[in-house]
């Protein structure tokens, strides 16, 4: 008997060589392991060699904080195999990324940059996602703007305009600023003056105003911020004195904010008023007569009769108009005899002129529009005068942002050196690109600090034609709004 007899087949038992063959389908699997290690080598590869924008076809990690309610949902914000930026450059074989756009607008509307502009890019080629709960998706490099911004005419995105080519925060890569070019403001000032101890200018500058003659209602709040506090010290003024900073206190709360300017708390000074600034100094008052403020001529030429009316009439019945029969109420001056009519007419059209054509009332400070002043007032239709509006500006830079508190430690005169010298309100006393880029800049030496200067942190991107909207706009809002229990899927 054989000793090597199993009691199996021959056909069944395995060869003897067995450990020495290589089984097929080991081979292949092997062989598909390298296969996917390289496709996958490629892939990132490829990735890092093609994508511009430095995006990277790879998650590499949680999406922000805002976004982590949907970070298990993948579809939330990707449409299955198809990229999700417009720099993708798997986007030919695999589908066009714009679909992840609507994605994103369920939730929230990125409205157009400008009006007119291309839909091009996807939401996602600028808001990175999968850098960590901490990552920012607003602040973008540079790249994401200069990609259009490097060269708007080649770019066949504009015809004509000066600052075709933006490549950086510098005095050599970034316009001017366009909106200081002239103030709009109409309303006279003279900041060296109301800087100048007692507002006296030069030798002969006039009677000193001293902390005495000012009303004793008003008086305190001077006094407190000088530091000669005696009656007949001279007013010395602060740029705190009339411009401070606004709280941001948006109004009634019913109000919509869109609607209004973006206005975070502390960016912008508060306007000027005449109660607050003003009123101490520049008192209205005429012929013992307290004249309103911010009322238009034609109500005033009204209000300056009745006041007159009132006085030369009072106690003295016999001076009306015999005939005029029946008084009607409100038709006064009518039955008044005509002599006196005329003493009234005089009065007012003396008061008139003080207060629109000697330097001391009305246009001490303010513009007319429509007829010539004094002529008005000759041919008795200054009732047809209307102040100007004064139109001073709240937001100067209409395209980028600025906030007061960010630079609050550093002092005013850095930024607005003109102030203190400036004689006339059109003097233009906001800084331009050359003071920002002492700052705003990279770190070469102590005297470059190195603030950030990147795009993002000055301008907005959304809505860049209506900059000052807040994110409460309307034209944010998601196409339409969901119940909960959807919104969390
Ligand atoms: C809040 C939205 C959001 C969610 C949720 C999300 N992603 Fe992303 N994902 C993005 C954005 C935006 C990018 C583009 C990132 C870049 O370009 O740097 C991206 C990029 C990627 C990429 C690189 C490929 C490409 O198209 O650029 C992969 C892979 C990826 N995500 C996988 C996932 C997976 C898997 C999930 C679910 C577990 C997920 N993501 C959930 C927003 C999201
Ligand atoms: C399911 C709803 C949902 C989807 C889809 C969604 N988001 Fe958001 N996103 C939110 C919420 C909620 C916030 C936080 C509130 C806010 O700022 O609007 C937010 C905030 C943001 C912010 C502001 C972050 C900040 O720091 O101020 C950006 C930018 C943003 N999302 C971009 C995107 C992009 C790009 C996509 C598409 C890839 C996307 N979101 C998809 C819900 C969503
Ligand atoms: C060219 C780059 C770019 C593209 C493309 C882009 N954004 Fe933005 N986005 C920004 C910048 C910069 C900000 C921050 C400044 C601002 O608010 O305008 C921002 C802010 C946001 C915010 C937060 C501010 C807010 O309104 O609450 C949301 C949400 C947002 N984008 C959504 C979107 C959506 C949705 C899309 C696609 C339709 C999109 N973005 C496309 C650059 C971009
Ligand atoms: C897809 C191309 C494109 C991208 C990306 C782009 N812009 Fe623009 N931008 C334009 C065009 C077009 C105009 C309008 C030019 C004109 O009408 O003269 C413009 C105008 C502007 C203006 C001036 C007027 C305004 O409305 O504010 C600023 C500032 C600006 N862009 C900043 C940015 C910043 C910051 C980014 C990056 C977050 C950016 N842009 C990205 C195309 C682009
Ligand atoms: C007595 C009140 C008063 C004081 C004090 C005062 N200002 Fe003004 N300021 C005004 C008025 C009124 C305007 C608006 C009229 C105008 O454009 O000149 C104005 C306008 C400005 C503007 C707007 C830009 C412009 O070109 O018109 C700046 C900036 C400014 N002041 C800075 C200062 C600084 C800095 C100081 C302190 C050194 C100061 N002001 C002190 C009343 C004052
Ligand atoms: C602390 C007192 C004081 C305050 C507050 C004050 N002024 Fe005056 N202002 C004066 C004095 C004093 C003069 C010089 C005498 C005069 O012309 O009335 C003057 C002069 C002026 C002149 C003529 C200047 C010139 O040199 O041609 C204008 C215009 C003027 N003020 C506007 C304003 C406005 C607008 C405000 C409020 C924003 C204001 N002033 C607040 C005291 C003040
Ligand atoms: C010392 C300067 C000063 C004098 C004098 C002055 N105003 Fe004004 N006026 C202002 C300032 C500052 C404003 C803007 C802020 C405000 O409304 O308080 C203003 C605003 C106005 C407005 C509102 C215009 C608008 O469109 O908003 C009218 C109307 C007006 N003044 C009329 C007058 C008349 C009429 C007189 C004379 C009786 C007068 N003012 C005297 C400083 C002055
Ligand atoms: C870092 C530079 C910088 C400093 C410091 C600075 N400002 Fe300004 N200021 C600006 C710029 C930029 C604007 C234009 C902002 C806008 O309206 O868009 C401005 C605007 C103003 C305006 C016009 C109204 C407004 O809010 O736009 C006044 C008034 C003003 N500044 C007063 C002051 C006073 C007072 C101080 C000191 C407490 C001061 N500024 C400090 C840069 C500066
Ligand atoms: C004395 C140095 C200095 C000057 C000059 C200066 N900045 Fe700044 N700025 C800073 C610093 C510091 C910050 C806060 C830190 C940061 O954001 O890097 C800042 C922040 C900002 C911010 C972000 C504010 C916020 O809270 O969102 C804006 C926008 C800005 N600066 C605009 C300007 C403009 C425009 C000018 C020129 C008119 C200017 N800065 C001049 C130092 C300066
Ligand atoms: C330190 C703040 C700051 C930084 C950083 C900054 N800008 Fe500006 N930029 C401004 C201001 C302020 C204006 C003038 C806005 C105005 O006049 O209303 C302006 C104007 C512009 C304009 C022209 C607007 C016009 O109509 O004249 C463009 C385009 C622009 N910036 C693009 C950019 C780009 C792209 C970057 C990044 C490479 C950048 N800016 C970085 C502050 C800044």
């Amino acid at each position: 008997m054989p000793a090597h007899d199993a009691g199996k087949p021959a056909s069944t038992r395995p060869p003897l060589d067995v450990h020495q063959r290589v089984d097929p389908l080991l081979r292949w699997k092997e062989r598909l392991g390298y296969l996917a290690l390289l496709a996958t080598l490629a892939w990132l590869g490829l990735s890092v060699a093609l994508s511009g924008q430095a995006d990277f076809h790879a998650s590499r990690g949680p999406v922000a904080a805002v976004h982590q309610n949907w970070e298990t949902n993948c579809q939330t914000c990707h449409v299955d195999f198809t990229p999700i930026s417009s720099h993708s450059w798997a986007a030919p074989f695999l589908g066009d990324p714009a679909q992840s756009t609507q994605r994103c607008e369920s939730c929230h509307a990125g409205p157009t940059h400008h009006v007119g502009q291309p839909p091009d890019l996807t939401c996602g080629s600028c808001h990175r996602e999968h850098r960590g709960r901490d990552a920012s998706l607003v602040n973008l490099p540079d790249s994401d703007c200069t990609q259009c911004h490097r060269d708007l005419y080649k770019n066949a995105l504009v015809k004509e305009t000066s600052w075709a080519d933006v490549s950086r925060f510098s005095a050599d890569g970034h316009p001017t600023f366009r909106s200081i070019k002239t103030d709009p403001g109409k309303l006279k000032f003279n900041h060296q003056r109301h800087l100048a101890a007692g507002m006296a200018l030069g030798k002969d500058g006039g009677t000193i105003q001293t902390l005495g003659k000012i009303p004793e209602s008003h008086r305190k709040r001077y006094r407190d911020q000088q530091a000669q506090k005696a009656d007949d010290a001279p007013v010395q003024l602060q740029c705190a004195s009339c411009h401070q900073v606004d709280p941001g206190d948006l109004g009634p709360a019913d109000f919509p904010l869109s609607l209004l300017n973006q206005r975070p708390a502390g960016a912008y000074m508060l306007p000027i008023s005449y109660e607050n600034q003003c009123q101490a100094c520049h008192p209205l008052t005429l012929d013992q007569i307290a004249v309103p403020h911010r009322w238009q001529p034609s109500a005033l030429h009204a209000y300056l009769e009745d006041s007159f009316t009132a006085r030369l009439v009072r106690g003295q019945a016999g001076l009306l108009d015999k005939k005029t029969v029946r008084p009607l109420p409100g038709k006064l001056p009518d039955m008044l005899t005509p002599t006196l009519r005329e003493a009234i007419a005089g009065k007012v059209e003396f008061a008139e002129k003080d207060l629109y054509v000697s330097k001391r009332l009305c246009a001490e400070c303010h513009y007319f529009e429509g007829k010539s002043v004094a002529e008005a007032i000759k041919r008795g239709v200054a009732p047809d005068l209307r102040v100007a509006p004064p139109n001073v500006p709240t937001v100067w830079l209409q395209h980028a942002k600025f906030n007061h508190r960010s630079h609050r430690a550093v002092q005013c005169a850095d930024c607005h050196a003109a102030a203190a010298t400036s004689e006339v309100h059109t003097d233009v006393l906001i800084p331009d690109r050359d003071v920002c880029v002492k700052c705003h800049a990279p770190v070469t030496s102590q005297a470059t600090p190195g603030a950030r200067f990147n795009c993002t942190e000055c301008h907005m991107y959304h809505n860049g034609d209506h900059g000052g909207q807040g994110v409460g706009a309307a034209s944010r809002k998601p196409a339409s709004a969901r119940g909960l229990a959807d919104f969390l899927k």
